[in-house]
């Protein structure tokens, strides 16, 4: 069977290395056996209380900073969830397929809203959405970090039942997370991952951060008092920050956390290998980026086509679901 893959990424905060590292840079090595659909899903990013100027603005960057990323629009198809209303009329149709309490046991709910009133009803049916995201294209592959599995469980379930109920219309697809850089956690508190949303973001690499602004936020990661011989070490238990940094350098450089951390004598060491693989990732993306900055025109046509595209390719599905549900 040929491989389709689909993944997006919501506009609601500057893109971080964790984004990057875990979903970007997968997505980009991975355009050539597969026909690929790769997306910005701005829909998801009013799930919480949103600024309209602030989101368009996202957007736009979001466009460009996806091709510098290397997602090439002669190998996938580029676009905007917002663009292509078939998805926003699957999730509702998805959500005649799925139950509240599988809704309630979503954990970004659990963290982010659940059990207080002024939260928005999109944040409770967003998985929904998600879903369609999903099912929409019929992918076979779902390339996505660590944090979205529970979230592409849950489309996976919502296809099964879908299929059972109404007849076989959506593939199921299988979750793919990459062996390294799957979850970046956040160099202030390597408990929690690095997330676009952290509002200080002091432990948060952006991908479009200067060099000497990685430098600090890497200088200032947290670490441990330990000032053995063997202090730079992977414990993911003892030392959480040390091995976030171990875990930072590998996923950048490729080798493994603890090959990083043969012969590093100090934590100061460890931080300044650490500021060199981020910096060194970081810089031909943010050279390509004032590149397409500078060719607004080149990147809204890949946009445009790009969606004009998905609504071509989601319209039979569309149909097909609709029709099963006796529409
Ligand atoms: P989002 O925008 O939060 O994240 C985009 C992608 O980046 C990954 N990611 C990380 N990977 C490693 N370390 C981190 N610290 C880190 N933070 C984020 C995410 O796992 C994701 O792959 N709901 C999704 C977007 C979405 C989607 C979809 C994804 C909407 N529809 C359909 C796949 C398929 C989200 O908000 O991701």
């Amino acid at each position: 069977m040929s491989h389709t893959r689909l993944s997006l990424l919501t506009p609601s905060g500057h893109l971080t290395l964790g984004n990057y590292l875990g979903a970007l840079r997968p997505m980009a090595a991975q355009q050539d056996d597969a026909t690929c659909y790769y997306g910005i899903s701005d829909l998801h990013a009013m799930t919480t209380a949103h600024d309209p100027t602030t989101l368009r603005d996202l957007i736009a960057e979001f466009r460009v900073l996806m091709l510098a990323c290397g997602l090439d629009p002669t190998r996938a198809t580029l676009f905007r969830q917002s663009s292509v209303p078939a998805h926003a009329e699957l999730a509702y149709l998805l959500e005649c397929t799925t139950y509240v309490g599988e809704l309630n046991r979503m954990i970004q709910f659990k963290e982010k809203g659940r059990g207080r009133p002024m939260t928005r009803a999109s944040l409770h049916t967003y998985p929904v959405l998600m879903a369609s995201d999903i099912l929409l294209y019929r992918p076979t592959h779902v390339p996505v970090g660590d944090d979205q599995r529970q979230h592409v469980e849950l489309a996976r379930d919502v296809a099964q039942r879908f299929n059972l109920t109404y007849g076989p219309v959506f593939t199921v697809p299988e979750i793919t997370v990459p062996p390294a850089g799957a979850r970046v956690m956040d160099l202030a508190d390597p408990t929690r991952k690095m997330s676009k949303s952290t509002r200080e973001g002091a432990g948060v690499i952006r991908l479009l951060d200067d060099p000497d602004v990685v430098r600090r936020k890497i200088a200032r990661a947290v670490t441990d008092s330990d000032t053995g011989p063997s202090a730079v070490r992977v414990d993911r238990d003892a030392k959480p920050g040390v091995t976030n940094l171990l875990d930072l350098v590998a996923a950048c450089t490729g080798t493994s956390p603890e090959e990083a951390a043969d012969g590093v004598p100090t934590y100061g060491a460890l931080k300044k290998l650490a500021t060199d693989a981020a910096v060194a990732v970081l810089e031909p993306v943010q050279r390509r980026y004032a590149a397409l900055a500078a060719d607004p025109m080149y990147v809204e046509d890949v946009f445009a086509a790009g969606a004009a595209h998905c609504r071509e390719v989601t319209a039979p599905v569309l149909a097909a679901a609709r029709e099963a549900m006796g529409l």
